[in-house]
């Protein structure tokens, strides 16, 4: 009987240490989301477009990821429980690793445009907003409308795979269309002269317009898709169900309105250009 009882209570220890390590080492294992690592969320970023996503110099001097759009993806992550990993590149990559199926979301300010849903699924609406057409103050009287940004000669910028680009080909067919890979080149280019107008969202003029007084908005340019989604790598329903969840809570809770008011203090202070290079 004791025999008995010590051999129960030895079976009883190691299935215990067992079922231990199997938590220790496969903590994804519970994990209803299927992620190309499991247990990680991997997330594609495109930071030149504050306040949605862009580098903010942080207390001590360093460059951090910041932006609504990062806000948001952390909270989703938490809420799935997993473990997030951002990789920042150009806003054409974010759509090409989506496509491609390397990435499980894409979080860049992406407008959910019919022509991209092939390649990827989108979350429900995050946060609403329209499409500017800017130039510089010194500029201004070159354009009185959107109509004016159709003169032949002059040039207008937009980020390559973007919207905007769609809406420089419809809106500037006859001025010389300029792409530029990252959406600050665009505010660059202005700035300095190169450019005499552009497209991007209407939210991304006023922040980079803190940061470059020179900047001026002509007017808002009609698109019929207003808005930003979360990309979600094609079929992955269970994922694009939990983000869906995520998001809805993350606006219910009031985190959300939060984020874009921490996003706007911080667009108005010191803003990296672009991609920091490795
Ligand atoms: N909303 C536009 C689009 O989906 C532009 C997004 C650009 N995003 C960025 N992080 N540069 O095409």
């Amino acid at each position: 009987m004791k025999k008995f009882a010590k051999l129960a209570a030895l079976l009883m220890a190691a299935a215990m240490l067992l079922s231990l390590c199997a938590c220790g080492n496969e903590p994804e294992a519970d994990n209803p989301y299927k992620t190309i690592t499991p247990g990680v969320l991997t997330v594609a970023t495109s930071p030149d477009y504050a306040p949605y996503e862009f580098y903010a110099i942080g207390a001590d001097g360093t460059a951090e990821l910041a932006g609504f759009d990062i806000a948001l993806i952390k909270y989703i992550a938490d809420y799935l429980k997993l473990e997030l990993e951002i990789i920042p590149m150009d806003f054409d990559g974010v759509l090409l690793e989506l496509a491609n199926g390397s990435v499980d979301l894409g979080v860049a300010g992406i407008s959910p445009d019919p022509d991209r849903a092939e390649s990827m699924d989108f979350s429900d609406i995050y946060y609403e907003g329209g499409q500017a057409f800017i130039t510089v103050k010194s500029k201004a009287d070159m354009f009185t409308d959107l109509a004016s940004a159709n003169t032949p000669g002059i040039s207008v910028g937009a980020q390559n795979g973007t919207i905007q680009m769609d809406l420089a080909q419809q809106y500037s067919p006859d001025a010389d269309i300029v792409t530029l890979t990252k959406a600050t080149d665009i505010i660059a280019e202005l700035v300095s002269g190169k450019l005499d107008g552009g497209y991007v969202e209407w939210d991304v003029a006023v922040a980079y317009q803190v940061n470059y007084p020179d900047l001026h908005i002509v007017c808002e340019v009609p698109y019929e898709v207003e808005g930003n989604a979360v990309g979600v790598k094609k079929g992955n329903e269970a994922l694009l169900e939990g983000v869906n969840k995520a998001i809805a809570a993350c606006i219910d809770d009031g985190s959300f309105s939060q984020y874009v008011a921490t996003a706007l203090e911080q667009a108005s202070g010191d803003i990296f250009e672009g991609l920091i290079e490795e």
